[in-house]
């Protein structure tokens, strides 16, 4: 009882002072989304196919609602609505990402779509002109199906026709983008896509396609960064860095050394993969990681490990190839060392690691059976990524709530946003970590992959029963837009025309599931 009261008294004291603390002066503010997620307009205006049109096409029962991006939000076609959103919020900068089968139909550089670039040049433009930056994302999953059809990522001639593309981007956007994401969460490229088949193009080579892919990835990444250097800072001034996501891993029981490795094994497998070999000091995969599948593999009888090595060359290479640290997260989960009996009897990743982690029942979920709530999680998380990684600047670039309802009266949402910036707060404030910039997931309700429209991430409420797909801002969206005026987090700011939130009593939707595989 005494220690609870310890706690409570802690954390009102946390709350507390992390409503007195503002962001500073030059934080920045946005929003995000993803091209396959929003624009439509599948095959129009020249645009080629990519894996997420193929897969939805010839695989929809692989999609909750048997729905696909063919039209989506239509955002391609409503350019200047979308920027009069952002407008509304005041946002600093919007987030979003090139479809590369609207620029490269075939995803070679051999034939560019002139369409494709008067449109986000139309995007860009009125950006600039409200004083929004634009961010740009050069990798959101939607891989040209031609380049699927010679094997996707797990082919390592990909990362040469990444670098052909970001070329092109460079060269006809450059001169007015001067932020630059490489690839959106190779974790969920690569493990989703080619070893679980929770992501297009669905494959199931666990153990080795999600090591292979973001092998590449990575030497992609790496070229792409240093082809900018090369040809383009002198003249164009911009950062290319790179976003990759992962939750917060804890050991379940804080006391047990078991789980305190479980929790860094998992967190260093998931996220360390992809985030050691830039932005560590001695840069290629964690050392754990190398050990652990060459383990593995031997054991299986490979008669080497499945984790790809890179030369000394590539691993300079990659190094220090990010100008910031781009972070998604969303949730956080406790770890504890396997069962035995859970153990899979084949390669995968899951086994390499050897961890089970699930998220607490006491978290509030959300309407996505991985999204958990414990903001407590980001600071922990942030103060991880400075420890381990030499106080990178890091500019969270996605972070958000979903729900099945789309109640514009969105507490929960509002909920978690003021929760969750708290902790970047305290972060900035008394751990001294260097946040830059916050993006907000997601500019509107869209396409959210597997779970087709079941799921809603937006701030703004999108109607997709309607052809017009009219937006509608929720309460999260006014609350962010007072943070982003005031630099402050109000939990008392009610906008005008929506009902207040009962702080103690807004959930509407039951759990639907208690523990979350990793
Ligand atoms: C944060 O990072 C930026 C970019 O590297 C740098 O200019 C700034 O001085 C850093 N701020 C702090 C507080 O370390």
């Amino acid at each position: 009882m005494k220690s609870l009261i310890v706690i409570l008294t802690l954390l009102y004291a946390c709350v507390v002072k992390a409503q007195e603390y503002e962001f500073p002066e030059d934080f920045q503010f946005g929003v995000a989304t993803a091209s396959y997620q929003i624009e439509g307009a599948w095959d129009h205006g020249g645009k080629g196919e990519n894996i997420w049109d193929r897969m939805t096409h010839e695989r929809s029962y692989l999609i909750e609602d048997g729905s696909n991006g063919d039209h989506a939000c239509l955002s391609y076609y409503k350019t200047e609505e979308d920027v009069q959103l952002l407008k509304d919020l005041g946002v600093h900068f919007y987030r979003f990402s090139i479809s590369w089968s609207r620029i490269l139909p075939t995803g070679h550089a051999n034939k560019i779509n002139q369409e494709g670039i008067d449109y986000y040049n139309d995007l860009i433009d009125r950006l600039i002109a409200a004083e929004i930056t634009p961010f740009i994302t050069m990798f959101h999953w939607d891989l040209p199906q031609p380049l699927q059809e010679i094997g996707g990522w797990p082919n390592a001639l990909l990362a040469d026709i990444f670098v052909d593309y970001a070329d092109v981007l460079y060269k006809v956007f450059g001169d007015r983008v001067k932020d630059w994401i490489t690839f959106n969460e190779p974790a969920q490229i690569c493990e989703q896509g080619y070893a679980t088949a929770d992501k297009a193009p669905a494959y199931t080579q666990e153990g080795i396609g999600g090591y292979l892919c973001a092998h590449t990835l990575l030497i992609a990444h790496g070229k792409a960064y240093r082809l900018y250097y090369q040809d383009y800072h002198e003249e164009q001034q911009g950062r290319v860095g790179i976003t990759i996501d992962t939750g917060m891993y804890m050991p379940a029981d804080e006391e047990s050394p078991d789980d305190e490795e479980a929790a860094e094994r998992t967190i260093q497998m998931y996220y360390g993969w992809h985030a050691h070999p830039i932005f560590s000091a001695d840069g290629d995969y964690p050392q754990i990681m190398k050990d652990r599948v060459l383990a593995k593999s031997l054991e299986e009888g490979f008669p080497k490990s499945r984790l790809p090595s890179f030369t000394d060359a590539e691993i300079a290479m990659i190094r220090g190839s990010s100008d910031f640290l781009g972070l998604n997260h969303y949730t956080s989960s406790y770890c504890t060392t396997i069962p035995d009996e859970w153990v899979l009897q084949r390669p995968s990743n899951y086994a390499d690691i050897e961890a089970w982690c699930y998220a607490s029942p006491d978290w509030e979920t959300s309407g996505s059976s991985w999204l958990t709530v414990y903001p407590e999680g980001l600071r922990k998380l942030l103060i991880w990524i400075k420890e381990r990684y030499n106080n990178p600047e890091i500019i969270i670039t996605e972070n958000g709530f979903s729900d099945k309802d789309g109640s514009l009266n969105d507490c929960r949402r509002v909920n978690y946003f003021n929760s969750y910036l708290e902790q970047v707060l305290l972060a900035i404030h008394v751990d001294k970590v260097n946040v830059t910039r916050y993006t907000a997931w997601s500019l509107m309700d869209n396409f959210e992959w597997r779970r087709g429209y079941t799921e809603r991430f937006g701030i703004h409420h999108v109607d997709f029963d309607d052809d017009e797909r009219p937006r509608t801002a929720k309460m999260s969206a006014y609350v962010l837009k007072n943070i982003i005026l005031t630099k402050k987090i109000n939990w008392d700011y009610t906008p005008g025309g929506f009902s207040e939130c009962d702080w103690d009593n807004w959930g509407t939707e039951e759990p639907e599931e208690e523990i979350n595989e990793v």
